[in-house]
């Protein structure tokens, strides 16, 4: 397996350009499956998640053409198999988002259930719901959803818990159903946002994306269009925190500043000095940052995909933070691997109590989801020694090119292969 191997203690300059958010060019793959021509997607970043979609489009039958700058050419007219398999869903939770669109266009769709998560349980029972409450069969048989429908029609569907690939497949289903849906406690993600943009430039009327209530007028039928996705927040995220914690200056380039207000407060509340244009944000860091304690919340709060990265700036900051996870639960697997690099964590419950060293030492340590083992390249970007972190598949789940950014910033980080 391959694995990262960083030497710590370099500060971090120059500039780097933020990639397609993973978690927009998703559910927008999942999007294309209800045009009636060819859809063409930009800016996706170049990620296993990207290729696991691609594939899971691929074997229903959907055509699928890469162009240069990862443009995909989709082309759901050759579709004929309406089935997401284990062997996929289990690797990617999110290829769930072919449910309400296979239903919706289809009428069938056979979804393996995704099964056990590292980072709780993540049920998907609101997506089921909310679907039969627009009038589809649904059952669950050998582990998979099975589900059939004449034409989904209108319904008012209220999430118990906003749930944003959950709103994201129920607005799909929406989007060419009979009548008006009403999606109370939707999410709010600037993903969520993104998706509804690009439904309607596909000819979906949807309304109130970015509020807590959706209205979803149903269509007859949805066209193709070219579409390019919003930049990574969570990427702009994770490189700006790597800086406030190595210390140095950063530019980051096409993102968007405004999707990142809590996340850049709390940078400037941990000491760093936070200027932003139109699509870049730059961050100067000098000394050790503060500690500083976060609460994650659905958006507009502090994103869960965050925190780990921000248990890793508390470890070595100045003083001490509490870091509160209320999105998911045992999300604070990163937070043992980094006590054995010397942190000095105590987990009660929902919250990290942490209080910072001056610094980590290297350590073997093992990424267990996505974000975790972001924040362990992090830690070992600040620790004294050789940092070894296995099971990079994760990263490469969601990082484009990880060390290469780490590295044009001056990091000491290299690849090294299985
Ligand atoms: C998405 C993001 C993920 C992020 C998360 C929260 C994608 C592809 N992934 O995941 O990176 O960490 O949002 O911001 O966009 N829940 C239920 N029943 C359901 C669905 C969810 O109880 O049917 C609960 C979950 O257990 C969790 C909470 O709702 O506690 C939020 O999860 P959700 O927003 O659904 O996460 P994902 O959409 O899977």
């Amino acid at each position: 397996m391959e694995r990262l191997l960083i030497r710590g203690g370099r500060p971090l300059e120059g500039e780097i350009r933020i990639s397609g958010a993973k978690n927009a060019a998703l559910p927008v793959m999942a999007a294309t499956l209800l045009a009636d021509g060819p859809m063409t997607v930009g800016n996706i970043p170049h990620l296993h998640d990207i290729t696991t979609t691609m594939e899971l489009l691929g074997r229903m039958g959907v055509e699928l053409t890469v162009h240069e700058r990862m443009q995909v050419e989709v082309d759901a007219s050759t579709i004929k198999s309406f089935r997401a398999p284990y062997e996929l869903v289990k690797t990617m939770r999110a290829s769930i988002l072919v449910l309400g669109p296979l239903l919706a266009r289809f009428g069938r769709a056979e979804v393996s259930l995704p099964g056990g998560c590292a980072i709780g349980s993540r049920p998907v029972n609101l997506h089921v719901e909310g679907l039969r409450a627009m009038g589809a069969e649904i059952t669950i048989e050998d582990g998979y959803i099975k589900g059939r429908a004449e034409r989904l029609h209108g319904a008012r569907l209220r999430m118990e818990v906003s749930t944003v690939t959950g709103t994201e497949n129920l607005m799909m289903a929406a989007a060419l159903a009979r009548g008006t849906t009403v999606i109370e406690n939707a999410a709010r993600e600037p993903e969520v946002v993104d998706l509804a943009r690009c439904l309607n430039g596909m000819g979906g009327r949807v309304e109130g994306a970015g509020t807590s209530t959706l209205v979803i007028e149903g269509v007859d039928r949805l066209h193709g269009i070219e579409y390019s996705v919003l930049p990574d927040r969570i990427e702009t995220g994770t490189y700006l925190t790597a800086v406030a914690m190595c210390g140095g200056r950063v530019k980051v380039k096409d993102t968007q500043p405004a999707l990142l207000e809590v996340v850049i407060d709390k940078l400037r509340e941990a000491g760093a000095v936070v200027e932003t244009g139109a699509d870049w944000i730059e961050l100067t860091m000098t000394g050790r940052p503060r500690a500083v304690s976060i609460t994650t919340a659905p958006y507009p709060g502090f994103p869960t995909d965050m925190q780990a990265q921000f248990c890793a700036l508390d470890a070595i900051g100045i003083g001490a933070g509490d870091v509160v996870e209320k999105v998911f639960e045992n999300r604070f697997m990163h937070c043992l691997e980094m006590q054995r690099m010397g942190a000095d964590i105590h987990i009660d419950g929902q919250t990290a109590h942490i209080r910072g060293v001056d610094r980590l030492t290297a350590a073997p340590v093992m990424a267990t989801d996505l974000r975790a083992s972001a924040s362990l390249v992090l830690a070992g970007l600040v620790a004294d020694g050789e940092t070894r972190v296995d099971r990079i598949y994760h990263i490469d789940r969601g990082y484009e090119c990880i060390e290469e950014k780490l590295a044009q910033l001056g990091a000491d980080i290299r690849r090294l292969p299985e």
